[in-house]
């Protein structure tokens, strides 16, 4: 197996295919399209009122997504907005501003109900267990989520994982927790840029599993520098020792402005070959695959619906680079990942008065393209695939038909056409972060392409 032997030069962004030739020619490492379209592609708006792009939404269910964007650590890797720790009183004021942030929103959705509920960053629980439990005052009282009854999510890191503010995750209800691991070798987190203490990770895993939340979500990333097969195995045996729930196994990207980036087919050979070894043995101990990066147990209590039904809800995001989706718009703060344009977005969204947290300034408009085009993305990279008769129903017309280019994956090899279903093939499903990209449309990549990061 090739492996990456030296660091390089941070690779240009390059256009994603436009022909499934150039799709396979090229990496399969393009851009991860967990949402579209991706923020990279929103841009500065007119200011319009919450109030009236929520007005016509015809959802009656929201899921909510509160951003704590303060971690204990800066991972070198990492392209989420976030910094690493809070000067002074900045998590109090961080605080405030998301319970103002909570009014406005809750003004501007009415009377929808929050379905459920995702704390993410960052780090949340980078908050001590005062804040973490005021935050949760703030879904419940303004936001009107009851979290003893809908689903609450949250992503913790190990050096933070305390009794403490176990406890308080336990007394409002939680019972999805997600913690980043990333290799369970500190010197190989290290080398991809994640300070980390093996010890940690045990003694925060232990408490979370001895506190008993229903599902434990274990991120792995895979393809940093002088990892091989062997080591990622022994990550995924000792990451399957806490029999997680859900494992999410993410290929390593380096986000720009760092130090860290390098290329070429050797890496992505390495991934790929990382990939396949992780699903197979996930599989191999019973684990069904949802998508290229999730895996779900056999023992995981059944789902009361999608991990997240973005197809059918729209999003209410507070807090700074949280994002919110309306069928027709998706916003957000603005984004960025270098430490200084990060604090500096925290700090303006600290200091917008309440008429200004009422408006929207940043995202992008989806028309009826955007929407198919989301759509497919968010069915066809899962496991299950695109059930053709919902798209039809929503869109009114085949799939197949509106997209003709999915025809060649068919013709590749890397999907499988049955009258109700197109379903990605294994080679497709590891594919995903290409095809996705491939299915962008013009305007999106190119926007994507244009981005200026800082
Ligand atoms: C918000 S973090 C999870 C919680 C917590 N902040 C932590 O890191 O432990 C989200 C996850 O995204 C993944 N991730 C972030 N940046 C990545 C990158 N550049 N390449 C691959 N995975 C990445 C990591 O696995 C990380 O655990
Ligand atoms: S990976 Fe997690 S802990 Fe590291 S910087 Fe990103 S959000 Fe923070």
């Amino acid at each position: 197996m090739a492996k990456p032997s030296s660091i390089e030069a941070q690779p240009a962004r390059r256009a994603s295919a436009t022909t499934l030739d150039e799709l396979r020619a090229g990496s399969p490492y393009v851009s991860y399209s967990y949402s579209y379209p991706h923020k990279t592609s929103y841009r500065p708006l007119e200011p319009r009122a919450l109030k009236d792009v929520w007005a016509t939404e015809e959802r009656d269910a929201v899921f909510l997504y509160l951003h704590i964007p303060f971690c204990a650590v800066r991972c070198g890797f990492c392209n989420l907005l976030a910094t690493k720790g809070a000067d002074g009183d900045l998590t109090r004021q961080y605080i405030d501003t998301l319970a103002r942030h909570a009014r406005a929103a809750r003004e501007a959705i009415g009377d929808r109900q929050v379905v459920r509920v995702a704390l993410g960053g960052g780090t949340p629980t980078f908050l001590d267990p005062a804040e973490l439990d005021r935050v949760f005052g703030v879904v419940r009282d303004v936001m009107g989520a009851d979290t003893s009854t809908v689903p609450v999510g949250i992503e913790v890191s190990p050096e933070t994982v305390t009794p403490e503010r176990l406890q308080v995750l336990r007394e409002h209800g939680v019972d999805r927790v997600s913690i980043g691991v990333q290799s369970f070798d500190q010197s190989e987190a290290g080398r991809m840029g994640r300070p980390q203490r093996d010890g940690d990770v045990h003694r925060a895993l232990r408490l979370i599993r001895e506190f008993g939340f229903p599902t434990l979500n274990i991120d792995l990333i895979y393809g940093g520098d002088g990892q091989d097969e062997a080591s990622w195995r022994r990550s995924l045996e000792a990451a399957l020792e806490y029999r997680p729930e859900e494992l999410y196994l993410y290929p390593l990207y380096v986000r720009p402005l760092t130090g860290l980036g390098r290329h070429g087919i050797s890496w992505d050979e390495h991934r790929l070959a990382l990939y396949r070894a992780g699903r197979d043995q996930l599989l191999g101990r019973g684990y069904r695959q949802v998508s290229m990066r999730m895996f779900r147990a056999p023992h995981a209590k059944a789902q009361d619906g999608p991990v997240y039904c973005c197809q059918q809800d729209g999003m209410v995001g507070l807090g700074a680079g949280a994002r919110s989706y309306t069928s027709a718009l998706h916003y957000s703060t603005e984004y960025a990942v270098g430490r200084d344009s990060v604090r500096g977005i925290i700090q303006a969204y600290i200091d917008q008065d309440d008429a200004a947290l009422r408006l929207l300034r940043h995202g992008i408009e989806l028309d009826d393209d955007e929407r198919k085009r989301r759509y497919l993305i968010q069915s066809l990279l899962q496991a299950d695939g695109l059930a053709r008769g919902d798209y039809s129903r929503l869109f009114g017309g085949d799939a197949l038909e509106h997209f003709p280019q999915l025809q060649s994956l068919v013709a590749h090899g890397l999907a499988v056409e049955a009258p109700e279903q197109l379903v990605l093939t294994p080679g497709g499903l590891e594919l995903s972060d290409a095809i996705g990209p491939w299915l962008y449309s013009e305007r999106v990549g190119r926007r994507m392409q244009e981005y200026a990061w800082a």
